[in-house]
Order: structure tokens, then sequence, then C-alpha cells
């Protein structure tokens, strides 16, 4: 069996082509949806994913700002920047870049978003929503990882599925989201014992590792969905996911592809979530939106 490419970039082209006609229809109201990205310090990585959603706003009409910290920032300078931008009327999302610096801790960074303006769906109460079952942002990666899983047309009720990581950004919303749509959820995890007899019976696997190699061809079922979240830097300087790549495709029925998979997706979930608070921000105007 040679697997189906679950191509992100163009699931993610045909999402954008419907929220563009939304961020048309709130600039043509005077609302233009602006999103702020705040970086501290220069870690690589992030300083390419930060570009790149720069560039996907403005190819959608979402205005954006970049707020650039130093790396020896304080968490007063880090706290004051957010106050400001929560009170900023033209901001409808913040979004600070992960990882921060040692000296700053994440989850006082992101509690201090306004939960209304949290696009990255990472503060405790929309965490909370999403929990109870009454979502108001979802986490990007993880609502991107459900509508390459919609693209492949399988009805996810009673299927096995295991998620490999048990991060706040992936692995958990993940499983509460895969949970939601009727699957039964294994979370696995550094601590978790033979690994493979839980991949093994899965109808769908999402890895959340950050390791090259994590998950082998022979721990995937025949015809499973392998959603590799992962994006790690190989010895020979390749973009590599957490799944060997080339003996997974033999087995699986569907497989993202790093780069190229899952990665356009968080970036097209940020857009819509952005949309979706201007458009909120309109309605609590008394802005009609018409279709
Ligand atoms: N770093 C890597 N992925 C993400 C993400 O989705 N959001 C934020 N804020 N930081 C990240």
């Amino acid at each position: 069996m040679t697997a189906l490419i679950l191509d992100g970039k163009q699931i993610a082209q045909k999402l954008r082509a419907d929220w563009k006609l939304r961020a048309d229809r709130l600039n043509a109201l005077g609302i233009a949806p602006g999103l702020a990205v705040v970086m501290v310090g220069d870690n690589p990585a992030s300083q390419v994913y930060v570009r790149n959603k720069i560039r996907a706003c403005r190819e959608i009409g979402i205005r954006s700002e970049e707020h650039l910290l130093g790396g020896d920032s304080t968490a007063e300078t880090v706290l004051g920047v957010i106050d400001r931008l929560n009170a900023d009327a033209g901001i409808h999302g913040i979004l600070v870049q992960l990882p921060l610096p040692a000296q700053l801790v994440p989850s006082v960074v992101i509690e201090r978003i306004s939960p209304d303006k949290d696009v990255d769906g990472l503060h405790s109460r929309n965490l909370g929503s999403l929990l109870a079952g009454h979502p108001r942002f979802l986490p990007c990666t993880p609502a991107g990882i459900m509508e390459m899983l919609k693209s492949t047309g399988l009805d996810l009720r009673g299927k096995e599925a295991v998620v490999v990581g048990r991060s706040n950004i992936v692995g958990k919303p993940v499983a509460l989201l895969l949970l939601q749509a009727g699957a039964t959820v294994t979370l696995c995890h550094s601590q978790t014992r033979q690994l493979a007899d839980h991949t093994r019976r899965a109808d769908v696997l999402v890895s959340a590792v950050g390791k090259p190699g994590a998950i082998g061809g022979e721990m995937i079922k025949l015809g499973a969905v392998v959603i590799d979240v992962g994006i790690n830097r190989s010895p020979n300087g390749k973009l590599v996911g957490d799944v060997d790549y080339g003996a997974a495709r033999e087995r699986a029925g569907w497989i993202t592809p790093v780069p190229g998979g899952v990665g356009p997706m968080t970036i097209a979930m940020l857009l819509c979530n952005t949309i979706l608070s201007a458009e909120r921000h309109a309605a609590a105007q008394g802005i009609e939106l018409k279709a």
C-alpha cells in the first residue's frame, strides 16, 4: 500500500478562499481584521514561523503588526505590551510566539492575553471551553488537524485514535477534538510503556513528539491516517517530522508530509480565528454581517 498524501498547502488554500471573502466583507464595513504577533528573542525557527504568519495575513486581507522584543525582556515589559494590545480596539487577535526565553513563564504570559483575543486558543479559559464542549477559539494546530481528517472523508465515530505527545498546544486539545468527533482516544506520552502496542491499533495516529524517527513504519496499522506534527531539523539540515516517512508511506492509507502538511494548516486556522474574532467584534457593535 502506498499512502495518499494529505497536502496541507492545498487544503489550506481551499479554506483560505472562503475566509478571504469574510475578510473582504469586514474590510468593506470599515473593520480591518487585525492580528498582533509578539516575539521575544530571535529563535531562528520562530522567525520563520512569524514571517510565514505575517505573509499569510497580508494575502488574505488581515492587518498584522509585529512586536519584536529583546531576548532579555522582563515579564513586566512583555505583560505591558500585552496589556496595550488587549486595550487596542483595532487588534482582534494576539499571538505570543512560543517558545519564550527561560526568564519568562509561558503560562503567565498566555494568561495575560484577553481570552476574547486569544486566537491561538491557549488561554485556560479557551482550553476550558474546549474541554466543556463549547469552544470559542480552537488551538490552531489541533483545528488544522481536524480539517485534514475531514478532507479524507473518514467517519471518525468509533475509530481508534492514538495521540503521541501531551502538550497543551497540540496533544491534549487534539485528543479532546478527536473524542468529540466520536473516536476512542488514547493519549500516549514519554512515560507510556510499549508505545508500539498502542500505535499499532490506531486508525488515526497523531504524532506531536518533536523527535525524528519516533514513529517507525512497523508502528503503523495498515491503512491508518498518519498525521505528523513534528518539525525537526535532521543532522543534514533537512526538515523532517517524527514519522519515518519512507517506511510509513508503505503502510499508511493517508499521510501528512513534512514540510507541507500540518504547518500550513496551523497558519490557516490562525487566519480563521482572527477573522472570527473580528466578526464577533463587529457583532458586539451591532454591525450586521450579511453573507
Ligand atoms: N510555536 C510553535 N507553534 C506555535 C503556535 O501554534 N503558536 C504559538 N504561539 N507559538 C508556536
